[in-house]
């Protein structure tokens, strides 16, 4: 048994988020949950990135204080989670409380221990608009790729972080304007002092992905060069150094903390204060982190030189789960031009549970992946109704008409036997998926297993066999109940609530969720005893595809209605 911090990237609350971004945090919920049916002991935290200029230029453009836009979207937000069974442990925020005053003191300490400097700087400024301009509300060519629409911080194309002056041809983003280098006066953090310790932790570790590894060593090879920590924003946490009045800490440095606060949050809110180091402080303890791959530096280098740059022995990051992109129908999401879809439409077009196997299904783990309603109406109707589903369905209801109790059979016949084998080799390649966070290799396996049953039933015959050799149908349905058992363990993570009712339905005692897998996974129930069957899933219609733009039409209005107006269009 260990202990595990599983996390996922705080999403930016402009707006509701949309299909990409709440991949992570299914993932997080998929694998604190796996994890704890594995014996571990977990706690998962999240939370609203409040600051930044996402936010700021969301709230400029409606015209209203940014803490009133977040305050609607992350209220919104954890109603949206909720209807997709997400429960992490603390799903935080920004503003909170707490997490200002942490990465007040925590910033300080970086300071004390020698790792911040101050430094008049050029940066854009819009005369037209009276601001600086930082991270992206500037545009303008990315000097590494070319890419026309890098903003001040990241391009979007080649990943590489930049600096505002790097830009070539930079242009406002609220007006379009030409900006002016003005100079000002900001804090850095010197992650030169730092590359030692990096590069000796990205070194020792097995568990990074290579993308992610192979891409923060050449960075960290090329020289880390100091980076501001401050911002002239008025949105944002006040910086906290002597002489920093009216600056603000740059969103990354606020928001990346969050893991850390968040996890004291919860255990201080528990009773459990006093356990803190026991957790972030413990070495160890595996800290995870869901998150898409535009995140990656900010999680391979920024993070972890500001918990080696605190002088305390934090725990740096055991694995880095980091996924390429949905694209929606062969595009990127944007809100702008709006291509997509948006959670709070999705969920009026299917229930939460059948979101999360879809999006786990279509998880992005190698390559960028598209999402395509014809696709979704695959892996709804012919996988979880049709190989899953009709499976559970065709066996609960054969032993209903047997009486609908079935005792453990004296003996197998050998088809019986090999199948069971069969099943259990399927199942511990899911758990062994699993266990590397491949979820979407793992959700092949359990279909695989489903597959399996229906193969079986169509082999064994056991509707025939009732008819005269009754105690061979009985052996031929405990056989098939076992595969049922099995696909209610494995779905737990995926699809909590149908699992559960897949237990009840077969007569397992107690909740599914506490039947931990390394005693419970292979073993049969001792009696099935099933009550009525009921369909585990519903079909969509076969229309569903033709009628697709009114479809989406439809949710979109009920959406917008339970929408607070703040944060409607
Ligand atoms: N809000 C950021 C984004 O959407 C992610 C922040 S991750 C955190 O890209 F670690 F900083 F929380
Ligand atoms: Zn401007």
């Amino acid at each position: 048994m260990a202990r595990f911090i599983v996390t996922a990237a705080w999403p930016y609350v402009n707006y509701v988020p949309h299909l990409g971004t709440i991949i992570h945090l299914i993932s997080a919920d998929v694998y604190a949950r796996y994890l704890k049916l594995r014996g571990h002991e977990v706690i998962s935290v999240s939370g609203s990135d409040e600051h930044g200029t996402p936010i700021e230029l969301e709230a400029r453009r409606k015209g209203v204080p940014p803490k009133d836009l977040t305050n609607a979207v992350h209220a919104r937000d954890l109603e949206l989670f909720k209807a997709l069974s997400i429960e992490l442990s603390n799903y935080s925020r920004t503003e909170s409380f707490f997490h200002k005053s942490f990465v007040k003191s925590f910033m300080l300490k970086l300071q004390e221990n020698g790792y911040i400097f101050e430094q008049e700087e050029l940066l854009p400024y819009c005369e037209r608009d009276k601001i600086f301009l930082p991270d992206r509300f500037v545009e303008g060519r990315c000097p590494y790729c070319g890419y026309e629409r890098a903003r001040g911080d990241q391009c979007d194309n080649c990943g590489k972080l930049l600096h505002p002056t790097e830009l070539v041809s930079p242009r406002c983003s609220l007006c379009g304007s030409k900006p002016v280098f003005k100079s000002t006066r900001h804090w850095y953090i010197d992650l030169s002092k730092i590359s030692g310790k990096l590069l000796e932790w990205l070194k020792s570790n097995d568990e990074l992905q290579e993308s992610v590894k192979e891409y923060s060593l050449n960075w960290i090879t090329q020289g880390l060069k100091p980076r501001s920590v401050t911002r002239d924003t008025e949105w944002g946490i006040e910086a906290p150094f002597p002489g920093s009045q009216g600056k603000t800490i740059y969103v990354w440095f606020d928001a990346l903390l969050g893991y850390v606060s968040a996890t004291k949050e919860y255990l201080e809110r528990e009773g459990r204060g006093g356990e803190f180091k026991e957790w972030w402080l413990n070495r160890d303890v595996k800290t995870v982190y869901f998150i898409g791959k535009d995140n990656i530096p900010f999680h391979s280098i920024i993070f972890p030189a500001m918990l080696i740059a605190s002088g305390e022995p934090y725990v740096l990051p055991w694995r880095i789960s980091a996924t390429e992109y949905l694209l929606y129908e062969g595009q990127h999401f944007s809100k702008s031009r709006r291509i997509g879809v948006w959670v709070d439409e999705a969920l009026e077009i299917a229930p939460g549970e059948y979101w999360r196997w879809v999006l786990m299904r279509l998880r992005p783990e190698l390559r960028d992946q598209n999402f395509t309603w014809s696709e979704f109406y695959k892996i709804v109707n012919s996988e979880l109704n049709d190989d899953i589903g009709n499976f559970v369905n065709r066996v609960l209801t054969l032993i209903d008409k047997l009486g609908g109790e079935l005792g453990k059979p004296q003996n197998l016949d050998p088809i019986d036997v090999n199948l069971i084998e069969e099943a259990r080799k399927t199942a511990y390649k899911a758990v062994e998926a699993m266990d590397s966070i491949r979820f979407r290799i793992a959700t092949e396996h359990i279909l695989e297993l489903a597959r399996l049953g229906n193969k079986y039933l169509n082999e064994r015959q056991p509707w025939t066999l009732a008819k005269e050799r009754r105690e061979d149908a009985e052996k031929a349905l405990w056989t098939a109940a076992y595969i049922i058992k099995l696909l209610a363990h494995l779905l737990t993570p995926f699809m909590p609530q149908t699992a559960e009712k897949l237990w009840n339905m077969i007569g397992g005692h107690g909740r599914i969720e506490e039947k931990t897998w390394d005693t419970e996974l292979d073993k049969p129930l001792e009696k099935i005893k099933i009550s009525k069957p009921e369909p585990l899933f519903t079909k969509l219609p076969p229309d569903f595809l033709d009628k697709i733009e009114t479809i989406i039409e439809e949710a979109r209005i009920k959406a917008l209605k339970k929408r607070p107006p703040i944060i409607a269009e």
